[in-house]
């Protein structure tokens, strides 16, 4: 794909975008649905410090990359206010099909939803005062292109604001699950994707972040460190968070639904490495994230 051109909006089906729409519209992320309200308490202390940053005014045009069931988006469209617009934009059709079922239930006319990647659509060009991202722009197979399209729907007076995870060993709240799963699990059955490959930690390297954002047109690129204890059970509940844990994210995906003993086997283990770590607060494991701002 050549500087400057805009990628086709529905990719080949080789394309790493197919493989993340397929992904995306998957049982293994079913449980962003299912579970919606815990992940959306987990992840609420990403949304206050993303909302931080972004100083959203009344009557802005917002849009929401990869809005995943609508929390950013619900919040979003209060801060903006009747006068303002929200357009979560999201390439998985169950998560966006809850979100729109809570914006219906909020009565909100605020709020416009889009089932499409984020990084292809044909975006309203120079629209939006700003671009957020609560943990959905790792996904993009050509982050540069993608970026670039999300640039072109910013006004030049706009911003891009999104938060993004830091690396595997700084996020216990998701690796501790995983190491006491892998030595349960099939040889390469927790793929780990090459440093250029679209995947939950693509942008850990904040230089990456940096030359992504830059060769997207991007300027005033600032990279913040933002750390959060993230609860993943409160005392007595190690069996609850290691059920939690096995039910969502890259174990999902790495263990056959079928296969009951192999996931009584993981959820032991899981719970057993949580038992060790158990303090006065319950299960509270560090989590490491990138809160990035740019301007166009
Ligand atoms: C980790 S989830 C986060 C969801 C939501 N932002 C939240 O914080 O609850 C990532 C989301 O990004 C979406 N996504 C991944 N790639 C995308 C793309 N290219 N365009 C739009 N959405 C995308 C997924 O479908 C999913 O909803």
């Amino acid at each position: 794909m050549g500087s400057g051109k805009e990628p086709p909006a529905t990719p080949a089906d080789d394309d790493p975008d197919a493989r993340q729409a397929r992904y995306w519209n998957s049982p293994a992320t079913a449980p962003w649905v299912t579970l919606q309200d815990r992940l959306d308490t987990l992840l609420a202390p990403l949304l206050a410090a993303i909302m931080a940053r972004a100083e959203v005014r009344a009557g802005e045009h917002v849009l929401d990359v990869g809005c995943g069931c609508g929390a950013t988006v619900l919040d979003l469209a209060h801060r903006v206010g009747p006068s303002g617009q929200v357009h979560g934009v999201d390439i998985s059709a169950p998560m966006l099909a809850r979100a729109e079922a809570r914006i219906a239930e909020a009565g909100l006319s605020q709020v416009m939803l889009t089932l499409a990647d984020a990084g292809r659509h044909d975006l309203p060009r120079g629209a939006y005062d700003l671009v957020l991202s609560r943990l959905g722009v790792m996904f993009f197979g050509a982050p540069v292109e993608a970026f670039r399209n999300l640039h072109r729907a910013l006004k030049p007076s706009g911003r891009l604001v999104f938060v993004c995870f830091r690396t595997p060993a700084e996020n216990p709240y998701i690796t501790t699950a995983l190491a006491a799963a892998k030595p349960l699990l099939p040889e390469g059955a927790v793929p780990v994707p090459g440093p250029e490959e679209p995947g939950m930690f693509s942008l850990a390297d904040p230089a990456r972040i940096r030359r992504i954002l830059q060769e997207a047109g991007f300027r005033t690129i600032e990279v913040a460190p933002h750390d959060e204890r993230m609860r993943l059970g409160g005392p007595g509940g190690v069996a609850d968070a290691a059920e939690f844990s096995i039910r969502f994210g890259p174990l999902t995906r790495a263990m056959d639904p079928q296969d009951a003993a192999l996931r009584s086997a993981v959820l032991g283990a899981v719970t057993a490495a949580y038992a060790g770590l158990e303090g006065p607060e319950g299960i509270v494991l560090d989590g490491a994230f990138w809160i990035v701002a740019a301007r166009p």
